[in-house]
């Protein structure tokens, strides 16, 4: 490398010897990854995904708890219930992985006490114990919520909504088992932090969408304040 004379004074490195500009070097990958792993230890893709899966769960058992299901709407439910908890020793795995964490035996075990709530029809316990979860692993919630309030999103909302979203859950299909469910409603029905972990899941929901949500955090604070308002204005 030719120093530029004026430029070489400002670089450390260009009076360094060979090795010790190596070192440097990996020092700075290291701080570089450790950076990297730090950050997503809060937001990682994988912690987020774990998140979101225990937050739905725990929503669902809840839904289980207050009753006033149908029989096939109860069994559908817990059916549902049953194979995210099968899911979810992976979704730990991974998560603990992103956050560079050794010992995955507690973690593990919680969640086979989970399932073994859930085999045995302990739905108060297990309602409790996904609680507890994911007070531990909350869902990450940064340019979700507070739900914008301009005119702006709840335009783009609109628009999603009637691009994406309308053709299933405006007419819902009324022989299926599993009707797409009144996203107004259910806007209506839930809190915004629980709207947003439904859309967050719901998106991806069906095997006829994607399994990955398609959407940007952004597009899903649009949608879910448009939903919220929609409603608060009437149809
Ligand atoms: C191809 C049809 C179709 C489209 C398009 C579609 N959905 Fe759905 N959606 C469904 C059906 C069917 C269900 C009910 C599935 C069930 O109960 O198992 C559902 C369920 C949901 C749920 C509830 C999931 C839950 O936890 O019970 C949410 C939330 C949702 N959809 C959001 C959306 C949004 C937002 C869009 C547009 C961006 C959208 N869906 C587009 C068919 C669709």
């Amino acid at each position: 490398m030719v120093a530029q004379p004026g430029i070489a004074d400002g670089r450390e490195g260009a009076r360094l010897s060979p090795l010790a500009r190596l070192l440097g070097g990996i020092l700075v990958a290291t701080v570089v990854v450790a950076t990297v792993a730090a950050s997503s230890a809060v937001a990682g893709e994988r912690t987020q995904r774990f998140a979101l899966e225990i937050a739905i769960l725990s929503s669902r058992s809840n839904r289980l708890l207050s009753g006033g299901l149908t029989t096939a709407q109860r069994g559908r439910l817990q059916a549902k219930i049953r194979s995210a908890l099968g899911v979810l020793p992976l979704l730990a795995r991974e998560c603990l992985e992103e956050q560079r964490r050794a010992d995955e035996r507690p973690l593990l075990a919680r969640l086979r006490t989970l399932a073994a709530d859930d085999s045995h029809g302990r739905t108060t316990d297990l309602a409790q114990g996904l609680e507890r979860l994911s007070r531990r692993y909350p869902v990450d919630m940064q340019g979700l919520l507070p739900l914008p309030a301009s005119r702006r999103a709840a335009r783009a909302g609109r628009t999603l909504y009637d691009q994406l979203c309308m053709g299933c859950h405006a007419y819902p299909d009324a022989r299926s088992p599993a009707p797409a469910p009144d996203l107004f409603a259910m806007a209506h029905a839930l809190s915004d932090a629980q709207l947003v972990v439904s859309l967050l899941n719901g998106v991806r929901g069906t095997r006829s969408t994607t399994l990955v949500n398609p959407l940007n955090n952004q597009e899903i604070a649009d949608l879910a304040a448009y939903l919220k308002q929609k409603e608060a204005s009437g149809p």
